[in-house]
Parts: C-alpha cells; sequence; structure tokens
C-alpha cells in the first residue's frame, strides 16, 4: 500500500494504474475509520482494480462550534484498517496543500444543501461538495463509493456528478450496524455508557416508522409528529429533525410516496448523531396485504387479486 500526501503524487499512481487498463475507486473518509468504512472499502476492492482511500479531516465542512478539533484521528490504527482492506494507495493531505493561501472556489449544489443537515449545519455540505469535487479531479477515479449513513450527502453528491457531468459511478453502500442496531459512526466512540444505550432510541424509531408506513399507514404527517415526540420522550436525547421525506428530493411528506426515506439528527448527552431507514412501498408485493388507499397514494398499481 503507499501512502502520499501530494496530488501530484496520487496522480502519478493513478496513471500508472490507468495504463495497465484497470477500473480505478476512490473512498473518501476523514479517517477514525470504522466496520462502516471498511465495508465502503471492500466494495470497493469488490468491484474495482485500483482502490484508492482518502483520509482527511475537512475543515470547510464543520461549523463554528462544532468538532472540528475534537474530531478523531488515530492514523496509525486508520493505515491498518486500508491495509487489511487491499487498499492499493491512500492519500493523506495537509489542510494547507487542500486550502492554500488564496483558495476561494466553492461548490454549491442548490436545494438538498439547505434542507434538514444543511438547516442545521449551514455550509456543511458547501464543504463535502468542495472537497469531494476537488478528491475527484485528483484521482479521476471510475466509482465513487460513499455510505446510506450520510443519506442527504449521497444524494448530493449525485446530484453534483450528474449536474457538473463528471464521469463516475456513484455507489452507496448500506448502513452498518452494530447487533442493537446502532448504526456505526465515528462519533460513537464519545458516547458515554448510558447514551449508547439511549442512543438506541434513534434506530428502533425509525424501525417503527419502517413498519407502520410497509404496514399502510396513509397519515405520514402523524407518523412524523410521532416519530419526533418518542424520540424526543428518551433521556437526554435533542432532536434537530425526526421526519420522513420524499427518498430523492427530501420534500417533507404528508402522504406516501413510492419511494421515501425516515430520517433523523439528535444530540445524545452532547454527541450529534444521525441516522435514516430507506422505505420503498414499491418493493411490497401486491399480497402482503398493503391497503389499497396507501398503494393509490404512494402511486403504486393496484393490487393483483
Ligand atoms: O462522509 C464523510 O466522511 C465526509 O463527509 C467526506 C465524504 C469524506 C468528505 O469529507
Amino acid at each position: 500500500m503507499i501512502v502520499v500526501d501530494s496530488a501530484a503524487d496520487v496522480r502519478d499512481a493513478v496513471r500508472a494504474a490507468r495504463e495497465r487498463g484497470v477500473r480505478i475507486a476512490l473512498v473518501p473518509t476523514m479517517g477514525a475509520l470504522h466496520a462502516g468504512h471498511r465495508s465502503l472499502l471492500d466494495a470497493a476492492r469488490q468491484r474495482c482494480d485500483f482502490v484508492v482511500a482518502t483520509i482527511f479531516v475537512n475543515p470547510t465542512q464543520f461549523g463554528p462550534g462544532e468538532d472540528f478539533s475534537t474530531y478523531p484521528r488515530p492514523i496509525e490504527a486508520d493505515l491498518d484498517v486500508c491495509r487489511a482492506a487491499g487498499v492499493d494507495l491512500v492519500f493523506r493531505p495537509a489542510a494547507e496543500t487542500v486550502y492554500p493561501s488564496g483558495f476561494a472556489t466553492f461548490v454549491e449544489v442548490a436545494g438538498l444543501s439547505d434542507v434538514l443537515e444543511g438547516a442545521f449545519r449551514p455550509g456543511h455540505f458547501r464543504g463535502v461538495a468542495t472537497i469531494v469535487l476537488k478528491l475527484l479531479n485528483v484521482v479521476q477515479p471510475d466509482a465513487l463509493f460513499v455510505g446510506q449513513k450520510d443519506y442527504q450527502q449521497q444524494l448530493l453528491l449525485r446530484r453534483m456528478c450528474a449536474d457538473l457531468d463528471l464521469p463516475v459511478e456513484v455507489v452507496a453502500c448500506p448502513t452498518v450496524r452494530d447487533p442493537d442496531g446502532l448504526a456505526l459512526s465515528s462519533r460513537n466512540v464519545r458516547l458515554a455508557p448510558d447514551d449508547r444505550w439511549t442512543a438506541l432510541a434513534l434506530s428502533a424509531t425509525l424501525r417503527e416508522v419502517r413498519a407502520r408506513l410497509l404496514a399502510g399507514e396513509t397519515d405520514v404527517a402523524a407518523v412524523r409528529r410521532e416519530m419526533r415526540a418518542r424520540l424526543e420522550a428518551a433521556p437526554s436525547v435533542r432532536v434537530d429533525y425526526a421526519t420522513v421525506a420524499d427518498a430523492d428530493t427530501l420534500a417533507e411528506l404528508d402522504s406516501p410516496r413510492l419511494r421515501m426515506a425516515a430520517l433523523v439528527a439528535a444530540r445524545v448527552g452532547g454527541v450529534r448523531l444521525i441516522d435514516n431507514l430507506p422505505i420503498d412501498l414499491s418493493v411490497i408485493p401486491a399480497q402482503a396485504g398493503i391497503q389499497p388507499a396507501v398503494r393509490a397514494a404512494a402511486g403504486c398499481p393496484p393490487a393483483q387479486a
């Protein structure tokens, strides 16, 4: 595994790989790698021949008062994870080379940047889109691997790649969870034991919401209200948002759509966590008993007798 900190070295290594005619993957990360990142690296390894992982805690996606300075940076352990996953090249640039003095160009993905995470973290997605576009420009991969855990981020990166005609496939990999349901996050290590237990309310609430909608609930506005109330009832939880939205536009819903997502962001004992579950009514077989009203509201064809 090659470890480099300059864009020129990345370009040289990728050019040499490309001359061999291989398929190149990019897995951008901020380090503090866990099994969720490992699943992205594994997917990249399976689908591509030359895997580039980047480790960079990107300052422009953290707002004032967020946890940029305390974000975990266990670089040696991260390199071990990359090595074990069969990564070919790790790019870990210094902030001064990514954002040299005079840096003035940022990428805005309108609309998707402003809702949910964007509403609570102004400027966050501008920083994400800018760094990912820069990494895509340096590596020029065939495929970009991102996690479904950051649901809004993967939608926004897809939009950016489509809008800017980037010839890259965006592959979103499923969220990896602890056996009790907690979505893996680099921030979980900062949860006190009681708070970790409390944090299970997030995934449990999402599962309930999904079960209700799959069972035929049509009053999505009521589901959203109850989802928030259930989370707020948990001790030491402060909800930023808890909602059901259109899976592609993230518009909040009052009635079902074929493809939805339940999404939540909350502070648990001071640690901000996000989680989501996609809800796809189109995969429900007609014989599953989903009410005709739901099928009609969500635009499904009528159930076959
Ligand atoms: O998901 C993350 O870890 C970051 O937002 C990303 C995509 C690596 C950009 O810094």
